[in-house]
């Protein structure tokens, strides 16, 4: 069992947690994630690592509650514990040798961008970070990427905090100005990742993108997470999540990404698994 630590209510149905997790934390890099089970009926949850502390022997999850799984989570509170955590799985974000780079987070994409820029504020590297958000309230990890960055630029797209618009508005304004960059490392919606790399693709600069596939086992035997990248077939959970953001077929994940959008309606209409979860544990 992997006991909560500490809970902490980022912004509205968004909880940030800190379990113990020893193990885990000890072997945790940047752009590792875990698969969490909240008990033995509960579905598998992909999640990345927001966060790991080695002397505490606790890794940080951040999760939006958007449906009956996510919810079942986000109703824990510290003490309550999960029955199953497993990873550190699929790979590390590599960025070794850079020395001016661009974060550009979208929505809850700030969460595995923080241990990112985390280490890269460590390495002494110039850093810039974009985050983006639908809406002020739902902008998370603003100071403690301010606080790592040479410069946090925000953008909404109401226009309730920052920039009215885009991430991409923010990133081409900057690329105009100065396009001397190493790297750009973008995590968030597909879409915005999509658009990052084509904004990438014309200044020439390497860019990162980690993708949130749909996902079962982690370990890269059902090819649930598949994804092609420069025409090759790769699998998120053990080749990724990190990819060259030039070299990801972008449409084909938009559109495998909708494969169960009419089955998570009826869930959320119907919360038919909810149901058939809560039956199964009352019996
Ligand atoms: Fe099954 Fe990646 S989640 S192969």
């Amino acid at each position: 069992m992997y006991q909560i630590l500490e809970k902490e209510e980022l912004a509205p149905k968004i909880q940030k947690f800190e379990i113990s997790a020893p193990q885990i934390a000890a072997k945790a890099e940047p752009g590792h994630f875990l698969i969490v089970r909240v008990d033995e009926f509960a579905e598998r949850i992909p999640l990345t690592v927001a966060d790991y502390d080695r002397e505490q022997g606790s890794v940080t999850i951040i999760v939006q509650e958007v449906g009956f799984s996510s919810k079942q989570i986000c109703d824990l509170e510290i003490d309550d514990s999960f029955l199953d955590l497993v990873g550190p799985l699929g790979k590390p974000i590599e960025t070794e040798d850079y020395d001016r780079v661009i974060c550009v987070a979208g929505g809850l994409g700030a969460a595995p961008l923080y241990p990112k820029v985390k280490s890269l504020a460590k390495k002494g590297v110039e850093l810039i970070t974009i985050l983006g958000a639908q809406s002020e309230e739902l902008l998370i990890l603003e100071e403690d990427l301010a606080d790592l960055s040479q410069e946090l630029y925000i953008t909404t797209d109401n226009g309730s905090k920052g920039r009215k618009g885009f991430v991409t508005d923010q990133l081409e304004e900057i690329l105009t100005e100065d396009d001397q960059f190493d790297l750009v490392i973008a995590i968030g919606p597909m879409i915005m990742m999509k658009f990052v790399a084509e904004v990438t693709k014309e200044y020439d600069i390497d860019t990162m993108v980690s993708l949130n596939s749909l996902m079962v086992d982690g370990t890269g035997m059902c090819g649930g997470c598949r994804v092609t990248v420069g025409g090759e077939t790769k699998f998120s959970c053990v080749d990724g999540p990190a990819f060259d953001g030039h070299l990801v077929d972008f449409n084909e994940q938009l559109q495998r990404s909708k494969t169960y959008q009419d089955k998570e309606e009826k869930v959320k209409e119907h919360e038919f698994w909810g149901a058939d979860c809560r039956a199964k544990r009352e019996n």
